[in-house]
């Protein structure tokens, strides 16, 4: 921040204490805000995110503390993993062979912060610290980590939120590291797994206080047979014309979007929070809202808000996540559980 722009802040902060609505306050920041961040800028955010998370922790930490690592029902190992090169279609292949060559040609897990293109930045743990404070992550409290990578947020969320995870992913190699690195350090368990086609009954109802999707749900199909935004619903399927599923259905849809994002909501307790994010990555080309249609969340979720169990919120993450003004506009789809 410029020093010019701090002082327009403070001063609004003073006429603010007279008009406590902060009208003056709300100005200055909108004109602080499009502006982008750099690597300096989340470097101490970080820092301060991390240290808040770990001074609660503290406080908040009793005997009664749970600190046993959650042990669900988990399918068998590899459920739903494609085997012996046998995919369903090109892009699925296509995925999991640029996870599995980040997992092990590349062995980010070690020299990084997980799968993600070059390992990623401090954007990754930038991420989940400001969803674990924004949720007000607990001591004790479960998490489900859908993509959970090589489980680093399992052992990030124990260090400063003495939170218990569950981490669900698609690689083999990614999930071992997981097992032998993880989890004697942290209440963790991590299962190997197809997340998009294998959340089942074995995951229970209401029973996780934040379930979380980085980076992980635009890799699958936004419907039955759609996958990417363009003439052919799958790239060089040579088809162009495939139905669309209707609204009231789509949360029954096979390997979408949509129904691991209900699956998750489903495993989320009252009160809890669903955060799947970085939607609309890849100048939006795997976005439901472009592939299927705007009111894609809404209709996924239509029983849950006719119920009135559930707040629906999209946010950019240009300031939450602290995002540069040359990275895409991306948002998040944040659930919170009313009843
Ligand atoms: C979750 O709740 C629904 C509705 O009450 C029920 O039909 C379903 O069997 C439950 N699933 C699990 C895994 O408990
Ligand atoms: C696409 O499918 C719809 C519904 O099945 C059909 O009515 C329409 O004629 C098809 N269009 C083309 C170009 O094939």
């Amino acid at each position: 921040m410029r020093h010019g722009e701090l002082a327009v802040l403070l001063s609004a902060l003073v006429t603010a204490s007279q008009d406590f609505v902060g009208k003056q306050l709300g100005e200055a920041l909108k004109a602080l805000r499009p502006r982008g961040y750099e690597e300096t800028d989340r470097e101490a955010f970080l820092v301060s995110q991390v240290s808040l998370a770990r001074q609660r922790r503290q406080l908040l930490e009793s005997p009664d503390t749970p600190r046993a690592a959650p042990s669900f029902l988990c399918p068998a190992p590899g459920a739903g993993v494609p085997e012996g090169g046998v995919y369903e279609t090109e892009i699925e292949k296509w995925h999991f062979q640029r996870h599995q060559m980040w997992a092990e040609d590349q062995d980010l897990c070690h020299r990084s912060f997980g799968l993600w293109t070059r390992g990623g930045s401090l954007s990754c743990p930038l991420r989940y610290a400001v969803i674990g404070n924004f949720v007000g992550l607990a001591p004790g409290d479960l998490v489900l980590d859908i993509g959970s990578g090589c489980g680093h947020m399992g052992a990030w969320f124990h260090d400063w939120f003495g939170a218990r995870t569950i981490g669900l992913d698609f690689q083999p190699a990614a999930v071992a590291f997981a097992q032998k690195y993880v989890v004697p350090v942290a209440p963790t368990q991590f299962c190997w797994m197809d997340v998009a086609s294998q959340l089942g009954d074995w995951l229970p109802n209401r029973s996780v206080k934040l379930a979380t999707a980085i980076s992980v749900l635009q890799y699958l199909r936004s419907d039955a047979e759609r996958w990417e935004a363009g003439p052919e619903p799958w790239p060089s399927s040579g088809v162009r014309n495939v139905s669309r599923t209707p609204c009231q259905k789509l949360s029954r849809t096979r390997k979408t979007q949509c129904r691991v994002a209900w699956e998750m909501f489903r495993a989320t307790a009252l009160g809890g929070y669903t955060w799947v994010a970085h939607n609309s990555v890849y100048q939006g080309k795997w976005d439901p809202k472009l592939t299927w249609g705007k009111r894609y969340w809404n209709c996924c979720f239509h029983e849950e808000l006719k119920r009135q169990e559930i707040r629906i919120s999209e946010v950019s993450e240009l300031d939450i996540f602290m995002s540069g003004l040359t990275w895409d506009p991306t948002y998040s789809l944040i659930l919170r559980r009313l009843a």
